[in-house]
C-alpha cells in the first residue's frame, strides 16, 4: 500500500480519550475514559496537537457517532470538542459489534490480560476450543482493521504509536503495509515469564510476539516486565528481541492539583470528614477490576480489626471502585464477591460510633479524589500490575503525607523503592500487619518518606514519558 494520508504523528489504543454512554433520559453524554492507559496518553498528548487518536467505537452509540463523523473524525462532532481535554485528533473506528465484543471481550480481556497477570483458576481455566478459536479469529481482524486505518492515515515517514495488548498484531501488520513509518509498541500491563506465557496454543504465542517484534521500539513500565518480555521471544520465537526498552510512566502533578482542586471535590471531601473525622483514613482507588486484589485487601483489614482491637474506633477504612468490564460474567461474579465480604466486615465491626468500613462502587470522580486527598495511608496490593498510575496520583494529591501499603507485584514498587512498606500481594497476613506498621508510622518519618516518593511519582510525567519514546524511535 502507498501513502496516502498526512497525518505526521499516530497514536493506535483500543480505548479512546472518551467514552459515550446513554444517560437516564435517553441522551448521549461523554466521559472521560477510566483506567492508566487513558490518563496517561491524554496527558501525554496535550503537547502534540498534530496528533491523531485512532480508537475503537466501543458501542453502539460510539459506533453510530463514529459513523455520522466524516472520516470517524468524532473530535469535529460538538458533543466530542466540548469534552476533549486537547486539541488532538480522535478518530472512532465503527468495527462491527461481533468482532468487537469477541476482540476485546474474548480475547484482549479474557485471554490476554488473564495471562499477563495470571489470573486464571487453572483446574478448570484457560480452554482453547473452537469457540475460543472463533474469538481469535475477529481479534486478528480487529488488528487488521487498525492496521488498514493506520496505513491509510499516515503521512510519509510518520511515526505510529501502538497502545496494549488489544493491538499486538497491529506492529507486524502495519510493517507490512507501510515500510517506510515508525512503530513504537508500548504495553501498559505487565509480562509474564515464558512458561507462563506459554498457556497459550503454540501457533497463538508465536502470532503475538511476531507482531509485536514488527515495532521499532517495544516499550515497558519497568526493566523486570521488559526482561520477562525479552526472555519469552527467545522462549517462543527463538530470537534476541531488539529495541526493548523501559519507560516508566509517571504522573503529571500540576494537572492532577487542578483537577482535585474543584469545587466539586471540596464538597465530597467536606461529605467524607464527616464521617472520618479525626480518625486515620487507610484509602485505595481501583477499577473493579481482578488484578487490583481488593478481595485479598478487604481480608487483610478484617485481619487486622481482628488482632488488633485498639484500631476499633480509631481507622477507617475507604474503598472507592470504578466499575469495569461489567460484561464480563468473572468480573460481575468478583465484583459481588468484594461487595458480599464489604458487608461483613460492617456487620462484624460497626456501632453506631463507628464507620469501620467506606465502600463505594461507583464513578464519582470527586468523591474518589476527596478520597485521596484526604487518605493517611494508601493501599494499593494488586497481584500483578503494570505501573498502577493511582498510587502515584494518590501521593501527589494526599494533603497528609500518606504511608503506603504496596504491592512488590507492581510497576510503581520498582519506582517508589525502599520508603513503601512493600508486601507479598497474596499474603493477607504480611499486608495486615503493614496497614499496621503504616498506621503507627510517625509523622515526621511519613512527611521524609513521601517526599521522596512524590518526587519519584513526579519524576517523568506523561509529556516527558512520551517524548522519550518518540525520540527513542527516531
Ligand atoms: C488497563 C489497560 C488499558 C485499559 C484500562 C481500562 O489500564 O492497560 O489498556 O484501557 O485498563 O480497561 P478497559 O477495558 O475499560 O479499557
Amino acid at each position: 500500500m502507498t501513502s496516502t494520508g498526512h497525518a505526521p504523528l499516530l497514536v493506535a489504543s483500543n480505548r479512546g480519550p472518551l467514552t459515550v454512554v446513554a444517560v437516564d433520559d435517553g441522551d448521549d453524554e461523554v466521559r472521560r475514559g477510566s483506567g492508566g492507559l487513558v490518563s496517561g496518553m491524554q496527558a501525554a498528548l496535550s503537547a502534540t496537537p498534530d496528533a491523531v487518536w485512532v480508537s475503537a467505537a466501543m458501542n453502539d452509540r460510539e459506533r453510530s457517532l463514529a459513523r455520522q463523523a466524516p472520516g470517524g473524525h468524532v473530535s469535529e462532532l460538538p458533543l466530542v470538542a466540548e469534552a476533549l481535554n486537547g486539541d488532538f485528533d480522535v478518530r472512532m473506528l465503527p468495527i462491527d459489534a461481533q468482532t468487537f465484543r469477541n476482540a476485546y471481550n474474548g480475547i484482549a480481556n479474557s485471554t490476554l490480560w488473564f495471562v499477563l497477570h495470571r489470573l486464571y483458576e487453572l483446574p478448570t481455566q484457560p480452554s482453547f476450543d473452537a469457540n475460543w478459536r472463533r474469538q481469535w479469529a475477529s481479534y486478528v481482524r480487529f488488528n487488521q482493521a487498525f492496521a488498514d486505518a493506520l496505513a491509510d492515515a499516515a503521512a510519509p515517514n510518520a511515526e505510529v504509536m501502538v497502545q496494549d495488548y488489544h493491538l499486538f498484531l497491529v506492529p507486524k501488520m502495519l510493517r507490512d503495509r507501510r515500510p517506510d513509518v515508525r512503530i513504537g509498541l508500548f504495553a501498559h500491563t505487565p509480562w509474564v515469564a515464558p512458561d507462563d506465557f506459554a498457556i497459550l496454543p503454540d501457533d497463538v504465542q508465536l502470532a503475538l510476539v511476531d507482531g509485536m517484534l514488527g515495532a521499532d521500539v517495544i516499550g515497558f513500565h519497568t526493566q523486570r516486565w521488559a526482561d520477562l518480555f525479552s526472555a519469552t521471544a527467545r522462549a517462543v520465537a527463538g530470537v534476541e528481541a531488539k529495541g526493548v526498552r523501559v519507560f516508566p510512566l509517571g504522573t503529571d502533578a500540576d494537572e492532577m492539583h487542578r483537577l482535585a482542586g474543584r469545587r466539586s471535590v471540596d464538597s465530597a471531601l467536606r461529605v467524607l470528614q464527616d464521617v472520618v473525622g479525626d480518625r486515620l483514613l487507610i484509602g485505595r482507588l481501583d477499577r473493579t477490576e481482578l488484578s487490583k486484589n481488593v478481595y485479598r485487601g478487604l481480608l487483610a483489614y478484617r485481619e487486622l480489626l481482628r488482632t488488633r482491637p485498639e484500631w476499633h474506633g480509631k481507622v477507617v477504612h475507604g474503598v472507592y471502585n470504578n466499575p469495569s468490564r461489567e460484561d464480563l460474567p468473572a468480573y460481575r461474579e468478583y465484583t459481588a464477591r468484594i461487595e458480599r465480604l464489604a458487608a461483613e466486615i460492617d456487620d462484624e465491626f460497626s456501632t453506631d460510633e463507628w464507620t469501620p468500613l467506606l465502600f463505594e462502587i461507583g464513578d464519582d470522580y470527586p468523591a474518589a479524589l476527596a478520597l485521596l486527598r484526604r487518605t493517611d495511608v494508601v493501599l494499593v496490593n494488586p497481584v500483578r500490575d503494570g505501573m498502577n498510575l493511582v498510587v502515584l496520583e494518590a501521593l501527589v494529591l494526599s494533603e497528609r503525607d500518606p504511608a503506603l501499603v504496596l504491592s512488590r507485584e507492581l510497576g510503581a514498587a520498582e519506582v517508589l523503592g525502599d520508603d513503601a512498606l512493600t508486601v507479598n500481594p497474596f499474603d493477607v497476613t504480611a499486608t495486615a500487619t503493614a496497614l499496621h506498621e503504616a498506621l503507627l508510622m510517625p509523622l515526621d518519618e511519613r512527611a521524609e518518606r513521601a517526599k521522596r516518593m512524590r518526587a519519584a511519582a513526579v519524576a517523568l510525567p506523561p509529556v516527558a514519558w512520551f517524548q522519550a519514546q518518540l525520540d527513542a524511535l527516531a
